[in-house]
């Protein structure tokens, strides 16, 4: 098992390149699942999430070549349309094969995801939106197995915001007999990316990035070249390091105008900010102001960038408040910045934190992908050496994280240790 040592206190300065969006790619690889022809990915990131989605296609009979960043897939020769529960339970997002399965070949039998680290995380959404299109569904065995001759358009409503809800209602309904509308549906970027890529093989979709989407049904969908967006909680994530660290970094590559929420949050705990479409620079003014915040659903500010946040308001002036509104269990780094020295109480879902002088380095676990993320900037702020241990969760989002923040400074190593 992996960690990494983190010798804290060095202001983050230079540029690096910012990723595929892993959220963006995992949704987009599934696409192949709809089309008998050939499609090429750019852009990929070289994640462990990726790899375990590519595993589940390839576990499928889909033909998978893969270069650096880029995968090339084929799922003529399609086998069983099954996903087991060994890789549905290292990864929720594999729930996103049950759209295209049921709408290109009439059925699927897809493992229900298990307990998540960071909530209950139900998928009841994405099976009613599939009924209402007309699939018999029933729970066997903890899988989800669908049957339907073809899938029919339908108006579904959603009543809690869910993007990978969406996006698996979108790839179902584009080989659908007829209309199908999406109410109250996912605005985010990654959900616009998939309904781009969808356009790119002959899907008719309008209205993805508002919250009405509607699909006009296709008989086929042929092959595409696609390139996937930029990561913008990646993004997010080296903007935060930076801020929190005093940093002055640009980082290029990056689509700005994914990022409104938390640029603004950034400039109201007194970051100076510069943008391009394809590149941010920032720099603090003076001192860390913190900052208090809500998540929401896109546009508002992302669940993704709640715990990065609260490293750097670990060291603000003054006392900030994080509230958590997409997940109720979403708070599991809240202990470890503790043991960093971090004066954060937890209230329901909210959390108070008391900006402190300095943290101080010290081993820490990671539980989930964002809250490791959290402390590798408590750890770059931290006096002294942080260890972050069980670093897998990370490398499931963010690639080559380390070399990145080498490249801008950082003391930052991976040590491999043998489990005992
Ligand atoms: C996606 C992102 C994840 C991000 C999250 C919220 C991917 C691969 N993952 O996760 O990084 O943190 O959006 O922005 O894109 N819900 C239901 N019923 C459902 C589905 C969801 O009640 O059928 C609830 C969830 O419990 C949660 C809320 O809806 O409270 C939002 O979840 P959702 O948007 O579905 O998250 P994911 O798509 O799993």
């Amino acid at each position: 098992m992996d960690q990494l040592v983190i010798a804290g206190g060095r202001p983050l300065a230079g540029e690096v390149e910012v990723s595929g969006a892993k959220n963006a790619a995992l949704p987009i690889l599934c696409v192949s699942l709809l089309t008998s022809q050939t499609v090429v990915f750019n852009n990929v990131p070289e994640l462990r999430d990726v790899g375990t989605l590519l595993r589940l296609v390839r576990s499928m009979g889909v033909a998978v070549e893969r270069k650096p960043n880029r995968v090339t897939l084929n799922s003529e020769t399609l086998g069983e349309p099954v996903a087991p529960y060994d890789l549905v339970k290292t990864m929720r997002a594999s729930i996103l094969v049950l759209g295209p399965l049921l709408a290109r070949f009439g059925h699927a039998r897809v493992s229900l995801p298990g307990g998540c680290a960071i909530g209950e995380r139900p998928v009841d959404l994405h099976i009613k939106g599939l009924q209402a299109m007309g699939a018999r569904i029933e729970i066997e065995h903890g899988y989800i197995v669908g049957e339907v001759g073809r899938l029919k358009g339908a108006r579904i409503f959603m009543d809690t915001v869910t993007v990978t809800g969406t996006e698996n209602l979108m790839m179902a309904a584009v080989l659908a007999e007829g209309t199908t509308v999406l109410e109250n549906a996912a605005r985010e970027p990654e959900v616009v990316d998939l309904g781009e890529c969808l356009i790119s093989m002959g899907a008719r979709i309008k209205g993805h990035g508002t919250d009405v989407i509607t699909i006009e049904g296709v008989q086929f969908l042929h092959g595409t070249e696609y390139t996937v967006m930029p990561d913008r909680i990646e993004t997010g994530t080296f903007l935060v390091a930076a801020a929190a660290t005093g940093g002055n970094v640009r980082l290029v590559g990056v689509r700005s105008d994914t990022l409104d929420a938390v640029l603004d949050k950034l400039i109201e705990a007194n970051a100076f900010i510069e943008c391009t479409a394809d590149q941010i620079r920032i720099r603090m003014r003076g001192p860390n102001h913190g900052v208090s915040l809500r998540t929401a659903p896109y546009p508002a500010f992302p669940t993704d960038m709640q715990a990065q946040f609260m490293a750097m308001n670990a060291v603000a002036q003054g006392t900030t408040v994080v509230t958590e509104t997409i997940f109720e269990n979403r708070f599991m780094h809240v202990q470890e910045l503790r043991r960093l020295g971090a004066n954060i109480e937890v209230e329901g879902n909210a959390a108070i934190i008391r900006g402190v002088e300095k943290l101080e380095g010290a081993t820490v676990m990671a539980t989930d992908l964002r809250a490791s993320a959290s402390l590798v900037i408590a750890g770059l702020i931290a006096h002294g050496e942080t260890v972050v241990d069980r670093i897998y969760h990370l490398d499931r989002g963010y690639e080559k994280i380390e070399q990145k923040l080498s490249q801008l400074g950082a003391g930052i190593v991976r040590r491999s240790v043998e489990e005992v």
